[in-house]
């Protein structure tokens, strides 16, 4: 049966050899999952952008190309799989840099079309907010997704494999890109977050009380833009000449830290209780971020709510998400066209995503 951009098989297979390829921003990688259990998974972490200050689109899509044929070479053999016992292609059609997107699209496409395989086009905020299944014993549905990363600030009810309701996202810079930004403004170089959280762990997070942004009749939207902006007043009129250091630079770490953390658990937790959830998760590279996941787990334990959280190699973008995902949609019997095509959109409204994942 054909419908819209999908194919559904007629069998449902529940073992088998899935390749799984992500490549929408800067990082390169491939995963193999055999009979559901994610066997291997390689991330390649592009470093061109480090001096750019930011991921520059031109550079992440040729880094992609070179390294895309030697990553799944990687994780083929680290896997002990050939491509003769692949059963399927799992591979990130959207959202992300649709440069880079056709760097891992058409790599999934050829090695499907040769081997003739199944592709499965997946969608990458779906794979975050699924990446719980790889790092939790035991994943009951409904629950909040609060998906934090570099490019994304978003919060869903995820009703159900396959079926998710946008209930919150930011309206401007993600939390990943505040952390990035101000840890710019500090002189910590780029990716930011990590050296902020590493530096908060000495501070004060009351030594200074930067904004927690609010958006006006949108209470589960987010808005970081003010706080960053606050930063660089807060530096400009107290150290005119140079950059803080020692003590001063971690108050100011872990001040500016608990603004965005204060933020992300205070509308998790309102969308929870609006939507009527009693399970919480937190994925996306910003997921790593200690406090985060130190205040997450302290409200979870006072409310009595599930906590689910993702390691840090499952929480930046990496292939074995992408590999859960489309193995759920394997075995469900959703593949896609090879005409499947790269997009930039998100998940908007609530929509069934068992469609070939290309309908945003
Ligand atoms: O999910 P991710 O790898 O990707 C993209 O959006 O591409 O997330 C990267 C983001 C960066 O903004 C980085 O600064 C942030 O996650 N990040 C952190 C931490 N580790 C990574 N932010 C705060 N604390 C961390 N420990
Ligand atoms: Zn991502």
């Amino acid at each position: 049966m054909i419908r819209a951009s999908c194919l559904y098989l007629h069998t449902l297979m529940i073992t088998g050899t899935l390749l799984a390829i992500e490549s929408s921003c800067d990082e390169t990688s491939a995963a193999v999952v055999r009979d559901g259990d994610v066997v291997s998974l390689i991330i390649s972490s592009q470093r061109e952008h480090n001096s750019w200050g930011g991921v520059v689109p031109e550079l992440a899509s040729r880094a992609h190309l070179t390294s895309i044929a030697p990553v799944i070479r990687e994780a083929m053999q680290k896997a002990n799989a050939s491509y003769g016992d692949l059963t399927a292609v799992a591979v990130t059609t959207e959202p992300g840099l649709v440069g880079s997107l056709l760097v891992g699209l058409n790599t999934a496409k050829g090695i499907a079309a040769s081997l003739d395989v199944p592709l499965i086009s997946v969608h990458h905020i779906e794979a975050h907010l699924l990446s719980v299944l790889l790092d939790n014993e035991k994943v009951e549905f409904p629950y909040l997704g609060l998906v934090v990363s570099g490019g994304h600030t978003l919060l869903y009810n995820v009703h159900e494999i396959g079926t998710y309701e946008l209930l919150g996202a930011t309206r401007d810079d993600a939390a990943g890109e505040a952390f990035d930004k101000g840890a710019k403004l500090l002189g910590l170089g780029y990716p930011g977050g990590p050296a902020i959280d590493r530096l908060a762990k000495e501070g004060d997070a009351v030594a200074h009380r930067f904004p927690r942004g609010v958006v006006k009749g949108r209470d589960l939207d987010f808005s970081f833009s003010g706080l960053k902006t606050s930063l660089r007043y807060f530096l400009r009129d107290h150290y005119p000449d140079a950059t803080p250091t020692g003590k001063t630079l971690a108050d100011i770490c872990a001040s500016y830290q608990e603004a965005i953390v204060d933020t992300l658990v205070s509308k998790s937790l309102k969308a929870i209780d609006s939507a009527g959830l009693k399970r919480l998760a937190v994925v996306g590279g910003v997921a790593a971020n200690t406090r985060l996941r130190e205040k997450m787990r302290q409200e979870c334990e006072r409310l009595g709510l599930d906590y689910y959280t993702v390691q840090p190699i499952h929480g930046t973008d990496n292939a074995a998400m992408i590999g859960i995902a489309g193995w759920q949609k394997l075995v469900r019997g959703i593949v896609s066209p090879l005409t499947v095509t790269a997009k930039a959109s998100m998940i908007r409204a609530k929509a069934k995503q068992h469609d070939g994942g290309n309908g945003g």
